[in-house]
């Protein structure tokens, strides 16, 4: 599967990491198409790696994961362009949050409560089918779910139940058996609503290893 990923951050390189170790072709996004954390990613990943700009790799991709700050998130779509992502899965692990305050961050107005950054993203990418998941967790435990002992849970939504099988696809090659599927896109506001619990509870626990568990008879 060719896999976009867009974003040079932490996340960005994990996910791309682990897509390329489970033998996807991949190419990292990034606002300069020769942003250098790309170009060293791809440099150092083999011949199923590659870098480019948002459009560029969005365009070759069959799969396209924004993994960017999340408050500018909508800018990124628009870069990444209408017709390069038309048809295509899009898999958004984004929380919008705004850092300008400083800590802790709160979530962008324009993308919460009454709405989120997946469905704002779905707005601007009319023609995409934009899945939710992964934004509740630390990067690290995205990809390696056995980080942490007993069961614990990944959610995700979406509106289109085919592109939720595509990512529930991804999901299990990253380790996740069970995924909890909220339902519709609109469900991002309570996943992404999330992170103000999550960044008190990561100052509780003084590490970012750990993560929800749903407790149902
Ligand atoms: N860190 C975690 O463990 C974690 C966990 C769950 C969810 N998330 C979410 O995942 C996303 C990525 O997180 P991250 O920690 O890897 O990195 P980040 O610092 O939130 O985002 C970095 C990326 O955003 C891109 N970006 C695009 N436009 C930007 C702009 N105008 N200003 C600043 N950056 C811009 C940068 O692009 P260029 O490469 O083009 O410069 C960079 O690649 C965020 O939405 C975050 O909330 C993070």
């Amino acid at each position: 599967m060719r896999y976009a990923v867009l974003g040079t951050g932490m996340v960005g390189h994990t996910l791309a990491d682990k897509l390329i170790a489970m033998g996807h072709e991949v190419r990292m996004g990034a606002r300069d198409g020769d942003n250098p954390k790309a170009v060293d990613w791809a440099e150092g990943k083999g011949p199923g790696a590659g870098h480019g700009s948002y459009a560029d790799v969005s365009e070759w991709a069959e799969r396209i994961v924004f993994a960017v700050n999340g408050a500018k998130l909508l800018d990124v779509a628009v870069a990444a362009t209408k017709e390069a992502t038309a048809d295509k899965t899009i898999i958004d692990v984004t929380n919008p949050l705004d850092t300008s305050n400083g800590m802790p961050p709160t979530l962008v107005p324009e993308m919460s409560n009454t709405t989120s950054a997946g469905e704002q993203l779905q707005l601007k990418l009319p023609d995409a089918r934009v899945v939710k998941t992964l934004n509740t967790m630390n990067h690290l435990l995205m990809v390696d779910p056995g980080r942490l002992s007993g069961s614990h849970d990944v959610f995700l939504c979406g509106d289109d139940e085919a592109a939720k099988a595509d990512v529930i696809g991804m999901l299990s090659e990253f380790g996740w058996d069970d995924p909890i599927d909220l339902g519709p896109l609109a469900a991002a506001r309570g996943m992404e609503g999330l992170m103000p619990f999550w960044l008190r509870m990561w100052g509780v626990v003084g590490s970012a290893d750990f993560n929800y568990k749903i407790v149902r008879n």
